[in-house]
């Protein structure tokens, strides 16, 4: 069951690496007349679909909720009102069932939507993870252990690309439009900032936003037109650049030769092309989540719930939502 943001979700899993049925219903259209997500919005919408989609994830699946074996749940990290409508539910349901219940970290979830395509992904490798939320890179050393080695210290790569695209115009979540205006864009036509971090694998993208909205208000105070498929084009190219140039090093110096893409933006077609380019270069092998699976599911919410199971990872029903928590350092 996934709760965590505008996505309510629900999926049958068998072994960590089969989706027998998956669900997700999407409250998108409802936060698009705000330009953003609308957290009390969301968490109602929660409380109204989760019984429908927990029902839908069955009926698809040809099961009945005694049927699983153990009820999964991504606890945390998200919106705090949005987490707790999947969390009380799944506590509801676990403790009716006499089932065990698993807690999941939201982002070790997302890197587990990539055990849903290829059979012979498995740790170590190095992660990248690029989501509307967290951008970070991470050491998946193996099934349930994790270490960040950078992440970002202002905005999210997902964050700067909804920002950057309303300043151009687009609707909430703009990620998907700048990825399709880039396409018949000019990536030289202008010049944005690559800014400098302390930590040479952390991340910083409130200044490339700025960017992009000054250079907009600029043009329009001068009355000149902006070429906005240039613009984007050379948006995601910059993100791109900054994301997988310290990825790579990162890789290079831990000696990784298999690494993977995860979160919302690893949907993006300019970041995985690049990525695959210089990976190929370095003769790295990458990995991605499937496109369906790379925004908010509860498919790799059931994955991660695998892996976590066999590691003992089993919440009481004490179980609580908490809206800020390290992937490496998880406690419930
Ligand atoms: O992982 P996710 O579903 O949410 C969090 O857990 O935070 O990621 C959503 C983010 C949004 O910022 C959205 O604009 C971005 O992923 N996104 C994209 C693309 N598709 C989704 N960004 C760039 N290019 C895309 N094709
Ligand atoms: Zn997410």
């Amino acid at each position: 069951i996934e709760s965590s943001c505008d996505e309510t979700a629900a999926a049958v899993i068998r072994d960590g690496r089969e989706i027998i049925s998956s669900v997700v219903a999407t409250q998108i259209e409802e936060h698009k007349l705000y330009g953003g997500v609308v957290p009390e919005i969301a968490s109602r919408r929660h409380c109204e679909s989760i019984v429908a989609v927990v029902d839908e994830a069955l009926q698809k699946a040809g099961m009945k909720a005694q049927d699983v074996d153990a009820i999964a749940v991504s606890y945390a990290p998200g919106l705090i009102g949005a987490l707790l409508v999947g969390v009380n539910f799944a506590k509801g349901l676990a403790l009716s069932l006499d089932k065990p219940l698993i807690p999941v970290h939201h982002i070790r979830g997302h890197i587990a939507a990539n055990y849903l395509a290829p059979p012979e992904l498995e740790p170590p490798y190095l992660c990248l993870v690029a989501s509307g939320s967290h951008s970070h890179i991470v050491k998946v050393n193996d099934w349930t252990e994790f270490e960040t080695i950078g992440q970002t210290v202002d905005d999210a790569a997902g964050e700067a690309f909804d920002k950057a695209a309303r300043a151009m115009g687009y609707p909430y979540p703009g990620g998907v439009h700048i990825d399709k205006a880039a396409q018949t864009g000019d990536r030289k036509k202008y010049q944005l900032p690559h800014p400098h971090t302390a930590n040479p694998y952390d991340f910083s993208f409130s200044g490339l936003k700025t960017a992009v909205i000054n250079l907009i208000h600029n043009a329009r105070q001068k009355g000149e037109e902006i070429d906005v498929n240039s613009l984007a084009a050379c948006f995601q190219y910059t993100v791109a650049d900054i994301l997988t140039q310290k990825f790579i090093a990162a890789a290079k110096e831990g000696g990784y030769k298999t690494l993977a893409l995860a979160g919302g933006v690893a949907a993006n077609s300019g970041l995985r092309s690049m990525l695959q380019q210089r990976a190929d270069y370095n003769r790295m092998k990458v990995y991605y989540p499937p496109l369906a699976l790379c925004g908010d599911n509860a498919a790799m919410i059931g994955c991660q719930a695998y892996y976590e199971y066999k590691a003992g990872h089993i919440a009481g029903s004490d179980l609580n939502a908490v809206a800020t928590m390290r992937l490496d350092r998880v406690t419930w």
